[in-house]
């Protein structure tokens, strides 16, 4: 049994139908990609998985269906969403930020250890501990978006364009630490990216959106071969 399964999802805003029987099949302990062009729906899908956007379809986790969930209990069920553009605490502190993560946990050693895991995978956070999140570059504030997240302590994480507005440097490392995550705790992920280089840095297979739909799927080394693929997303 997949980990999270999606079949036949559809999503709206208002009258507008930006979903088309989407699919996805992640499982426990992968790594999913999804690619596309702006405007393909894939913020959307990530959406419908977290229960921020209402769909139609199924949407399972461990087997039972979270469709039609709250953000709250979804998040309860242990899917992290790391949203476009960050979603850190601006006025709170990093610390404060990461804290806030861990809201629903009681085991405080446990969260006492889990912030400096943060701080060992983002050295640079570590300095800036007591600085308020808006303070923070553009490369902390994703740091310490995938940190919040973390902290959670899930089984499935959402990353959403997390190289957006990155200067190349800087979202490489941001994928490292991602990588790293992902082989110390078999995190789950479904990894949104226009990046697709990158992304394939991170994913065991993929699916390309294309106006809300799935227009080609395979595993990283499948899509990694196709032409519409190295021309499209890979830069030749
Ligand atoms: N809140 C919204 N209200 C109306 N339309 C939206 C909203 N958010 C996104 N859309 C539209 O839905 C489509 C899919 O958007 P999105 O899922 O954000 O795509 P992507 O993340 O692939 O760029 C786009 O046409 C976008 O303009
Ligand atoms: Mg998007």
């Amino acid at each position: 049994m997949p980990l999270l399964e999606l079949e036949g999802v559809t999503a709206f805003y208002g009258p507008i139908q930006v979903l088309d029987g989407v699919s996805l099949t992640v499982p426990e302990g992968g790594a999913v990609g999804i690619l596309g062009a702006n405007g393909a729906g894939k913020t959307t899908t990530l959406r419908s998985i977290s229960g921020t956007v209402r769909a139609r379809g199924k949407i399972t986790f461990d087997g039972k269906s979270i469709r039609g969930l709250r953000p709250d209990k979804v998040a309860a069920m242990g899917i992290a969403h790391v949203p476009e553009g960050r979603g850190t605490l601006g006025d709170l502190t990093v610390r404060e930020n990461l804290r806030v993560g861990a809201y629903l946990r009681k085991d405080r050693k446990g969260v006492t250890h889990d912030i400096d895991y943060c701080l060992d995978l983002f050295p640079q956070l570590q300095d800036r501990i007591r600085s308020n999140a808006s303070a923070l570059s553009g490369g902390e504030q994703q740091m310490l978006a995938v940190g919040r997240a973390i902290m959670a302590k899930p089984r499935l994480m959402l990353l959403d364009e997390a190289s957006l507005g990155l200067a190349p440097s800087t979202a490489k490392d941001v994928y490292e630490a991602i990588g790293r995550l992902r082989r110390e705790s078999g995190i789950a992920m479904v990894v949104v990216e226009q990046n697709a280089n990158l992304a394939f840095t991170l994913v065991d297979s993929a699916t390309v959106l294309e106006t809300g739909r799935n227009a080609l799927t395979g595993t990283s080394a499948e899509l990694k071969g196709m032409d519409e693929i190295r021309r499209a997303y890979l830069g030749g």
